[in-house]
């Protein structure tokens, strides 16, 4: 094999490739054959709501890759559910809204009471205290895009599970296998788990992705325009792939205590992935030695980060650019 192999069919291997491919190369990638992250994933374009961290640099780079998003989803030429309707962060208690403000004054964000945030979702509890809204914190539906950039690559994808590097016959290797890029680098990659839940009902209850603090709980609730409403997510450091029913209790009743009519919907999913966490929480980009390179770790941000990922990969690739410093699998 020549050129560029990509190790791992999920959003970001995907995307490296596509990138890669309208650049003219030539590339190929080995797909295990799994549903990776991004198969639970909701698809929240949150630079702001989702870095709980403070870091200047990854931030940036979430920001980054949020704009480059509606022209990568026009690229693609299918819908893949990319919706700008926008955010609202909501907090349910006065102890919810303390600990929402320190992020809310970050974004530089109107509060809205809770009458002027029933304009936006009437569905809204009485109980919601207060919140904002994000505009440009937005919705893809991570499914289409994957089917999408998997049509665009067509013969490029091989099913072919990938147990060692030196298995794999190519001049530049890229490893974005998510939690997998442990095993085939030795990069501290952990899987963090979460569960994830799909709804379906009329559409037109909610328009706006929710993503509130109810009573202590952190719950998303991601409504699609064909009456699919994801609700998640749990975060913990296991490895298992159990749903629990202290799992979905949580999900299902801070779901239902911010929007009560979700009660009368179908529950027809409960997922279980695993996001491909690093020490600290910011993805590895960049060359590892002379033929491997890595894309990986984006925790929780892989679809959000796809886009710029795949450019800053590509660029490596073709022209030997770095991608920032701060990224460096060099770090650990
Ligand atoms: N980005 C949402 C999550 O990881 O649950």
């Amino acid at each position: 094999m020549s050129g560029t192999v990509v190790v791992g069919g999920g959003i970001i291997g995907l995307s490296i490739a596509y990138r890669l491919m309208s650049r003219g190369a030539d590339v190929t990638v080995l797909d295990g054959g799994d549903d990776g992250a991004w198969h639970v994933a909701a698809g929240m374009l949150a630079p702001g709501g989702e870095s709980e961290h403070e870091d200047p640099q990854l931030i940036r780079l979430l920001e980054r890759s949020a704009e480059l998003w509606p022209g990568f989803a026009a690229e693609l030429g299918v819908d893949v559910g990319y919706d700008d309707t926008g955010t609202l962060s909501l907090a349910m208690t006065p102890d919810d809204l303390a600990q929402r403000a320190r992020v809310w004054s970050r974004q530089q964000l109107p509060l809205l009471r809770p009458s002027e945030l029933r304009t936006f979702e009437p569905a809204l509890s009485p109980r919601v205290r207060a919140g904002v809204l994000a505009r440009e914190e937005r919705q893809v539906d991570p499914r289409k895009v994957v089917r999408a950039l998997r049509e665009r690559l067509g013969s490029r994808v091989v099913l072919k599970r990938v147990s060692s590097l030196s298995d794999v016959d190519a001049a530049t290797v890229v490893v974005a296998a998510g939690c997998g890029t442990a095993a085939l680098t030795g990069l501290p990659v952990r899987p963090v788990k979460g569960q994830v839940l799909r709804l379906r009902g009329e559409p037109g209850l909610l328009r706006h992705v929710l993503d509130a603090a109810v009573d202590g709980r952190e719950v998303y609730i991601v409504p699609r325009a064909d009456g699919e409403v994801v609700v998640g997510a749990t975060q913990e450091e296991r490895t298992d792939r159990l749903v629990t029913a202290g799992g979905v209790r949580d999900l299902l009743r801070a779901a239902l205590d911010l929007v009560p009519g979700l009660a009368e919907f179908e529950l027809t999913e409960t997922t279980v992935g695993h996001r491909p966490g690093t020490p600290d929480n910011a993805p590895l980009l960049g060359r590892l030695d002379e033929r491997v390179i890595v894309a990986a770790g984006h925790f929780r941000n892989g679809v959000l980060l796809a886009p710029v990922t795949a450019d800053l990969i590509a660029g490596l690739v073709l022209d030997g650019s770095s991608p920032p410093s701060p990224f460096s699998p060099g770090r650990f």
